[in-house]
C-alpha cells in the first residue's frame, strides 16, 4: 500500500503536535526534578565514631540545621511530655538526628546536656520563646506545637546517613 499525500500530512501534523507537547511539558517536568546541587546535599553522612555521650554535632541537610545527638545506653526520659511522636521511634536509639528548627517560629534549639538553671534534665532549649524539648525532640514546655521533625536516617558502620 502506497502512502498518500493525506498520510504524509497526517504524520506531519501528528509529529508537530507531539513536538509541541514535548516542548511544553519538558521544562515543567525538568523544574520538578531535584537540581544537581539538591541531589548533592540530599544525603549527608556524619562520622559518629568520635561523638561523645551527651555530645552533639550540627550538620546541614537540605539547607536545614540537623542536630546529631548521642545519649547514654540507659537513657530514659522520665519527665512530662506535651507531644510524644519522637520517643516512640527514637527511644531505643543511642545516636540519632533531629531537624533543629523549632516548631513554634523556627529558631534553632540549643542542646543543654546538663540541663540549666530552670530545667535540670538534658534537653533542647529554644532561646526565642523558651520552648523546651526532650533530647528526642518531643515538647516538654513552652509554645512549640509539635515535636522536632526526624529526618530519614540509618547507621552504616561509623556513619549516620541522613536522607
Ligand atoms: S521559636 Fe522556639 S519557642 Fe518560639
Amino acid at each position: 500500500m502506497e502512502a498518500t499525500r493525506r498520510d504524509f500530512l497526517d504524520y506531519l501534523i501528528g509529529g508537530s503536535i507531539l513536538a509541541g507537547i514535548g516542548g511544553f511539558t519538558y521544562p515543567i517536568v525538568k523544574s520538578l526534578a531535584p537540581s544537581k546541587e539538591e541531589l548533592k546535599t540530599s544525603v549527608v553522612r556524619v562520622n559518629i565514631k568520635d561523638l561523645e555521650t551527651f555530645g552533639v554535632k550540627v550538620v546541614s541537610w537540605k539547607g536545614k540545621p540537623v542536630l546529631v545527638l548521642k545519649l547514654p545506653e540507659n537513657f530514659e526520659w522520665k519527665g512530662d511530655l506535651k507531644t510524644e511522636d519522637n520517643i516512640k521511634v527514637l527511644k531505643d536509639k543511642k545516636i540519632f538526628a533531629l531537624i533543629g528548627i523549632c516548631t513554634h517560629l523556627g529558631c534553632i534549639p540549643l542542646w543543654r546536656p546538663k540541663g540549666d538553671a530552670d530545667f535540670h534534665e538534658p534537653h533542647l532549649h529554644c532561646p526565642c520563646h523558651g520552648g523546651i524539648y526532650t533530647p528526642y525532640g518531643d515538647v516538654v514546655a513552652g509554645p512549640p506545637p509539635a515535636s522536632l521533625p526526624v529526618p530519614p536516617q540509618k547507621i552504616e558502620g561509623n556513619m549516620l546517613v541522613i536522607g
